[in-house]
């Protein structure tokens, strides 16, 4: 028998030591080494093993036939539908809206004569029905257990008709006797894990693990599930608006650029197909300081409204705050207005907002914010029907960004007519067939002066105001 022995195992990243440390030397992280029981076979001479047939790259190997969800925000993620004898690990911030988007999706599925079998290890069936009859998804054949038991959820899940979908929530509260430590470690969460893993692909049934995430953003625990699985989805969100993205961080079965976009309502989670009209639905135009840009999320084009606010200072120090943008990047672009552009800036507080509780973490989002500045500082309105997309360095000049045609044809479809983007940037003839005026800057300084010509002009200079 295997002389089982203790192991310092990190509950953050997975890293093993001899001994029990504060901190573990691997992730840096503090009070995250816990003892654990190693059972696993050192330095055992493997005897015995069976010699296989190696194949070559070209082969018959059957297209798979990808399972649709139904829920086409979903679909578009997973790479257009799930691949059966898949694992997907979903990854979100407690109260994200994880358990809701899953419930969705397993209606959807169970709707269409799927077995789907939904195992909550958090929630007692109770609470789940009970949400599930909020959403009006009551009626669907979905099978439900509250259970945590991973050897009692597979003996179930192989009883009858093979599933098409396992939905465990959450992989940290599993737990198998296949590991000796206690629940919620991470010798327990990657064993609970593999066997599931085994369970998918001997079956043919797609299994989605729910792993909660902590603050910094890591799936806590389940990282060391993340290689295992064939997909890894994190589903983000600002709690306090109700704008959810799903993305891939990994996908074997497809692109990990593609986002799904969700609308939190009280009606459970709602598709939206169009998310740029949304984020720019009730937007005030005709007020200066807000101008719109030309953004991508991941490989998916999406407007947004930068918002900037440029009033004289009352305090010593002027403020600097920024919601949804980068502050190191603002003080970059006001820096190189004020050394490019002759602007003064010095006796101004400014604040940037990204509208919608997104954020636009993009280099090509310089341009759309310095002419917000701009416009705030001079009181020019800037055209409705114009976007903005370009980096700005720190030499002043405005540098082309990738997606060029995806920005220019996402705008053109939003009923805008004139760009303003990098003068070199190259532009293909179907990009130019989007349709939309193309006005080239080539750097801050134009830019400026472009937007001040605008300008009414009835702005005092902030000495005067003092
Ligand atoms: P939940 O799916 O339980 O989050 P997670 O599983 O990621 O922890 O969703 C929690 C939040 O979603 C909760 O705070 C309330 C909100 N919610 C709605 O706004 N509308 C709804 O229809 C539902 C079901 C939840
Ligand atoms: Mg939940």
């Amino acid at each position: 028998m295997a002389k089982s022995r203790s192991a310092f195992i990190c509950q953050n990243c997975g890293a093993v030591s001899s001994r029990w440390q504060g901190k573990c030397e691997a992730c840096n992280e503090w009070n995250t080494i816990t003892e654990e029981i190693d059972s696993s076979i050192g330095s055992q001479r493997i005897l015995g093993g069976r010699s296989f047939e190696l194949e070559t790259l070209i082969g018959s190997s059957s297209t798979v036939e990808r399972v649709i969800s139904g829920v086409e925000e979903f679909d578009r993620v997973t790479g257009g539908g799930f691949v059966p004898g898949s694992v997907i690990l979903l990854g979100g911030e407690p109260g994200i809206g994880k358990s809701t988007l899953l419930i969705q999706i397993c209606a959807a599925l169970a709707t269409r004569k799927e077995r789907v079998i939904y195992i909550s290890g958090e929630e007692a069936v109770a609470q789940v029905r009970l949400r599930a009859s909020r959403l009006n998804l009551a009626s669907a054949p979905v099978e439900l257990a509250s259970a945590t038991q991973v050897e009692d959820i597979l003996a179930t899940c192989g009883n009858g008709k093979r599933a098409a979908l396992i939905v465990i929530d959450s992989i940290q509260t599993m737990h198998t006797n296949l590991a000796p430590s206690a629940p919620g470690t991470v010798t327990q969460v990657r064993a609970s894990a593999q066997a599931l893993l085994r369970h998918a692909k001997s079956t043919g049934s797609i299994v989605i693990l729910v792993g909660h995430v902590t603050k910094d953003g890591q799936v806590a625990g389940p990282r060391v599930v993340e290689h295992m699985v064939d997909a890894v989805l994190s589903f983000e969100g600002d709690a306090a608006h109700h704008f959810r993205m799903l993305r891939a961080s990994k996908n074997r079965f497809g692109a990990t650029g593609e986002i799904g976009v969700f609308e939190m309502t009280g009606l459970g989670l709602a598709e939206v197909a169009n998310p740029s009209a949304l984020f720019l639905a009730g937007r005030d135009s005709a007020a200066p300081g807000a101008a719109v840009f030309a953004g991508m999320e991941g490989q998916r084009p999406m407007l947004l409204e930068i918002q900037a606010l440029v009033a004289p200072t009352s305090l010593g120090t002027p403020r600097r705050a920024v919601v949804g943008f980068d502050q190191n990047r603002l003080s970059m672009i006001l820096a190189v207005l004020e050394a490019h552009g002759g602007l003064k800036l010095g006796l101004y507080d400014i604040y940037l907002n990204v509208a919608g509780g997104l954020r636009a973490d993009e280099p090509a989002a310089d341009l759309a914010a310095a002419a917000a500045l701009v416009s705030s500082l001079t009181g020019a309105i800037l055209p409705a029907d114009q976007t903005f997309f370009g980096e700005i360095g720190l030499s002043g000049a405005v540098r082309p960004v990738i997606h060029a045609g995806m920005r220019l044809r996402e705008a053109a479809k939003l009923g805008f007519h004139q760009a303003v983007l990098a003068q070199a940037q190259q532009i293909t003839d179907d990009e130019r067939r989007s349709g939309l005026v193309l006005r080239p800057c080539a750097d801050v300084g134009q830019l400026v002066a472009a937007i001040a010509q605008t300008a009414p002009n009835t702005r005092p200079p902030p000495s005067s105001t003092q």
